[in-house]
């Protein structure tokens, strides 16, 4: 473990950074802090590397990973025909949780890295520990999310370590991420710009900035398959079965007091400004309903956090599809695996 204050200056001449860098150049697999969630960092170019970081997670292997940069020069290299809606974009939310998906330059990167597609995933991370370990190695640097296939993503280093310890050459810890979810993915190799995974980077961010914004139907109808291969699959759900509701706490209170009649353990899934309202044997806030950035923020902790109780069952509240709400009720969906409840009293 690598321990790194993100806010010194000149991070890049650090010895923790040095050595993970050092790491990273010698093929070996390092996690580190982005701005979104933790990431699992090798060599982009080397097939080695790319292959730890699938093995280290768990990771189907048609999955492509996202390449991470520090510095624009580095995208020539493995990117061709750069729309100039691809170029507004990177100049107006890089570095940040934006991934564009591009034309790739055949023979430069490990083709596991990218799945054997003809695209490539890219984007320059809002994290100056991520973006001083880039810098230091060198290299184009894979880096999915930095937790077991499956699991929810990483958010501390504390996550990491829990699900990948022996398994990596490292952690840089630098703190808590921020963002708390993941970039947006963002399909650059169309007419217009079409959204494959809400994240960070919200639709009406992009909309303001481009005009017309297209999104992958599969993220609004499961019948489709995915253009973002990760999305097909089930993810971030904690051990116990849980179920998102749309209805009032009332409502909710209802179903909790339903198992709790037949005996189950029940938990609560809520937000500060509800949490007063339950009665439940296990009740966890994941931020504050008036500001869905701080739901986004604490959202995969929450999800993990249930993994330490004993309930049975958990009910969570449902958030407005609106903003970051959009990646929230994403990733919380996909977490839960049922369909929504809806529920009026
Ligand atoms: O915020 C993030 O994006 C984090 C941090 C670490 O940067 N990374 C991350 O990576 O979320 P990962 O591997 O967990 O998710 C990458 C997503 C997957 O759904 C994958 O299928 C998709 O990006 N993807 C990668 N390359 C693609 C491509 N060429 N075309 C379409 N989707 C692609
Ligand atoms: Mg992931």
């Amino acid at each position: 473990m690598w321990t790194v204050d993100k806010d010194v200056d000149n991070l890049v001449t650090y010895p923790q950074i040095i050595e993970a860098a050092e790491k990273l150049k010698g093929n070996e697999v390092v996690a580190f802090p982005t701005e979104t969630v933790y990431g699992l960092g090798g060599n982009a170019k080397d097939d080695g590397a790319v292959a730890k970081i699938f093995a280290a997670k768990g990771r189907p292997g048609d999955n492509p990973l996202i390449i991470h940069i520090s510095n624009l020069g580095q995208l020539e290299h493995f990117a061709v025909n750069i729309s100039e809606t691809a170029q507004i974009l990177m100049e107006t939310f890089w570095p940040g949780p934006l991934t564009l998906v591009l034309e790739k330059r055949e023979g430069v990167l490990s083709e596991k890295a990218t799945a054997g597609l003809s695209t490539v995933a890219v984007r320059m991370p809002g994290h100056p520990v991520a973006l001083a370990l880039i810098e230091a190695s060198g290299l184009p640097i894979a880096a999915p999310s930095a937790n077991v296939s499956g699991k929810p993503s990483p958010t501390t280093a504390a996550h990491v370590h829990e699900d990948l310890d022996g398994r990596i050459a490292g952690i840089v810890d630098g703190g808590p991420t921020g963002v708390g979810v993941e970039s947006t993915v963002v399909d650059c190799t169309g007419k217009y710009p079409v959204i494959l995974r809400p994240g960070g980077i919200t639709r009406e961010q992009l909309e303001e900035t481009v005009g017309k914004i297209g999104e992958d139907p599969a993220l609004t109808d499961s019948s489709q398959v995915p253009k973002s291969p990760g999305m097909k699959y089930r993810h971030y759900a904690p051990d116990s079965p849980l179920y998102l509701v749309d209805g009032s706490a009332a409502a909710i209170q209802q179903l909790v007091d339903e198992k709790r009649a037949a005996g189950m353990k029940v938990a609560v899934m809520t937000t500060e400004e509800n949490k007063g309202f339950y009665r439940a044997d296990i009740i966890i806030a994941c931020g504050r309903r008036s500001k869905l950035e701080t739901v986004a923020e604490s959202l995969y902790d929450t999800l993990r956090s249930f993994n330490e109780t004993d309930a049975d069952i958990i009910f969570g509240e449902v958030f407005p599809v609106a903003g970051v709400g959009e990646a929230v009720m994403n990733r919380l969906t996909k977490a839960s695996g049922n369909p929504i409840i809806t529920k009026n009293l």
